[in-house]
């Protein structure tokens, strides 16, 4: 039994940092995010008695299979089977760089491994299987615009809703040093954790007043702020974790010039260096020309909000 699926990667504009239970990673604040059409994991998954070993390959590479497998034992013992699996997975993009790679990677996963398995779960069923995998993941499920609040997520809008778009811009190909697991652990640890926690919520609703409203400038004040303060906790945990780039803070500045010239045109960044700059449609190429006369830049990935996962082939049920 074989099942592909492809998932999106998503930015979050809320972010989710820090979690209330680390185990079955449950986060400390809800978290709104939007699904990224050209930022894609691809998985085909295949359980066969013929296999003798399990097998994983990720970009060509066998790295992270021990999570991979944990996550698939999750799956084949709730499907109560015992087959070997294969795993082939491949991502349109740089791994482990900080472009959510595991939210695309264990939606798609999910996806693929419950249909390769003959388990046909609900949304909110695969959502929260996606979010054992990582927490992100969860949102990579439901379509388009997605809030995630407690233990799975949920579509706020379809994709078509807004015409947004996030213009990616990759400062460095490498993989990043620490990761977002061990990131997450350290965020309490931080002073402005807790002030962060006091007034989450009311951010949260002003935010999703102006995406209810389609104010783009409100809306994308909220999401630099909120990118920003999320690095002010990060910057002070203990110990510090500085994800920016000489070329992050070259471009954040360049995103602050280019809006007072007039154009309207925020930033967010997760846990990495690469800017991701939100604008409306109408200013996709000014925006792209702009980015394409900085020679830091490695790459320029242009995203508009995409639906969820979704399976893309079955065979031998
Ligand atoms: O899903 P994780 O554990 O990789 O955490 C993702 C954390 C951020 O990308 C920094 C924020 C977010 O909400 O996506």
């Amino acid at each position: 039994m074989k099942a592909t699926a492809i998932a999106p990667s998503n930015i979050a504009f809320i972010k989710y940092w820090g979690k209330k239970d680390e185990k079955l990673r449950l986060p400390a604040n809800t978290s709104i995010s939007m699904n990224l059409s050209n930022l894609q994991t691809t998985t085909t998954v295949e359980f066969s008695k013929d296999l003798e070993n399990d097998c994983v390959e990720i970009d060509k590479s066998g790295s992270d299979a021990p999570r991979v497998i944990d996550f698939i034992d999750m799956i084949r013992r709730r499907a109560k089977v015992s087959d070997k699996v294969k795993v082939i997975s491949k991502n349109n993009f740089p791994t482990a760089g900080g472009l959510a790679s595991s939210a695309s990677g264990f939606a798609a996963l999910t996806l693929a491994a419950t249909a390769a398995v003959g388990l046909r779960l609900s949304e909110k069923e695969l959502s929260m299987l996606a979010r054992m995998g990582s927490g992100s993941a969860c949102r990579s499920i439901p379509n388009g615009f997605v809030e995630w609040e407690t233990s799975y997520a949920v579509s706020l809008y379809p994709p078509e809703y807004w015409d947004i778009i996030d213009v990616v811009a990759v400062v460095d190909e490498g993989k990043k040093d620490v990761s977002t697991t061990a990131g997450h652990r350290s965020a309490q640890s931080s002073l402005f954790f807790s002030p962060r926690m006091a007034h989450i919520n009311d951010k949260i609703n002003q935010l999703k007043k102006a995406m209810r409203d389609k104010n783009f400038n409100q809306f994308g004040e909220i999401v630099e702020a909120e990118a920003l303060e999320m690095h002010a906790v990060m910057l002070t945990s203990v110990p510090p974790l500085i994800y920016w780039r000489p070329t992050t803070i070259r471009l954040m500045r360049e995103v602050i010039n280019w809006r007072r010239e007039g154009l309207p045109v925020y930033f967010t960044i997760d846990a990495g260096p690469h800017l991701h700059l939100i604008c409306q449609k109408k200013d996709e190429s000014s925006i792209v020309k702009r980015l394409k006369a900085i020679k830091e830049i490695k790459k320029i990935i242009v995203n508009f909000p995409s639906a969820g996962a979704r399976i893309t082939a079955l065979s031998g049920f």
